[in-house]
């Protein structure tokens, strides 16, 4: 793997989950691929479980890790020829080299603005360092898309099926804040290159790009869609059409015992109890999101591993 900014730089992917579940059995054999090699993590926006997993992960591959939360640093300006004597201090021209000398794979988190779609969808911060730095780019979640996220996601339905074609289902959320999509368009993706029966739900509005959905099946009829569920993901987002907007909290979507049925209850995290799901689920034996975070680690190991074994050919 020569980076991973999207779910298309996975080679193959079926082998990657099978790989990543039996790293799980030893995660410390790897040890000496990373030794002497640096992870550098740059924080844009906050983070728990990426941060945490993914230090772990070069941890356990033998990495170092410097971790940098980007606004305790010099403002960055990211537009080409641009005039900078307003508030940006250095351009990511000189910033990603220069962090690229430190670094032999460079991680970054960078969230949506969700008030300018052609600015985010153009994902400027995360491509600006796959283009300035010399070194391999990491996404830990970007405007679009979080594939740490959506390739642990996958290994937690591997592990978990008890069927072929497990039916799986996008249940969209209230939430009292404006967040992105970037959860669900990687989910969405990944469970489109995975055998699944995959169902979106969410109220009329909420629908996500046409270049996520494809030939995804969406059904606005929450209960509907939820029928003979083996897994039902949830998650808020806000509009994509309405950029950024909040159309609806109407809480009538929050998951329930009731509603969730015999299936597994999984959420990235963090989730907000009695509004995204009531308590009964998640502190329910249904809810697997522990392990969801736990597999973020082998996610990120995974993902950091392949990319170091490519460093030495
Ligand atoms: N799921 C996830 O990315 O969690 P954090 O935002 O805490 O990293």
């Amino acid at each position: 793997m020569k980076k991973y900014t999207t779910l298309s730089d996975i080679e193959n992917l079926s082998d990657i989950i099978q790989k990543a579940i039996q790293l799980k059995e030893n995660p410390f054999q790897f040890k000496a691929l990373g030794t002497n090699k640096t992870l550098v993590m740059l924080f844009f926006n906050s983070s728990l479980r990426t941060r945490l997993s993914t230090e772990k992960a070069a941890k356990n591959l033998g990495m170092d890790v410097m971790i940098l939360n980007v606004h305790d640093s010099w403002n960055l300006e990211f537009e080409d020829g641009a005039n900078m004597n307003l508030s940006t201090s250095e351009h990511i021209k000189e910033a990603a080299q220069v962090i690229s000398q430190y670094a032999d794979i460079i991680a970054v988190r960078a969230f949506p603005s969700l008030t300018n779609k052609e600015k985010d969808e153009s994902e400027y911060v995360l491509n600006s360092f796959v283009k300035y730095a010399t070194v391999p780019i990491v996404s830990m979640e970007s405007a679009t898309a979080h594939p740490l996220q959506a390739l642990a996601d996958a290994i937690t339905i591997e592990e978990l099926r008890t069927k072929q074609r497990p039916k799986v289902v996008l249940s969209w959320a209230p939430h009292p804040k404006v967040l992105p999509q970037a959860v669900a368009n990687s989910f969405v993706e990944m469970m489109q290159n995975l055998d699944v029966d995959l169902t979106i739900t969410h109220p009329e509005g909420y629908e996500l790009s046409d270049d996520t959905i494809k030939n995804s099946l969406i059904n606005y009829n929450q209960e509907g869609a939820l029928k003979e569920a083996d897994f039902v993901y949830v998650k808020n987002w806000s509009r994509y059409r309405d950029y950024g907007k909040i159309l609806s909290q109407d809480l009538n979507w929050m998951m329930t015992t009731e509603k969730l049925g015999d299936a597994k209850f999984m959420h990235c995290l963090p989730v907000r109890r009695n509004v995204v799901v009531e308590d009964a689920v998640l502190d329910s034996d249904q809810s697997v999101v522990i392990e969801q975070a736990n597999n973020r680690t082998f996610s990120a190991q995974i993902v950091l591993k392949q990319i170091l074994e490519n460093l030495d050919r």
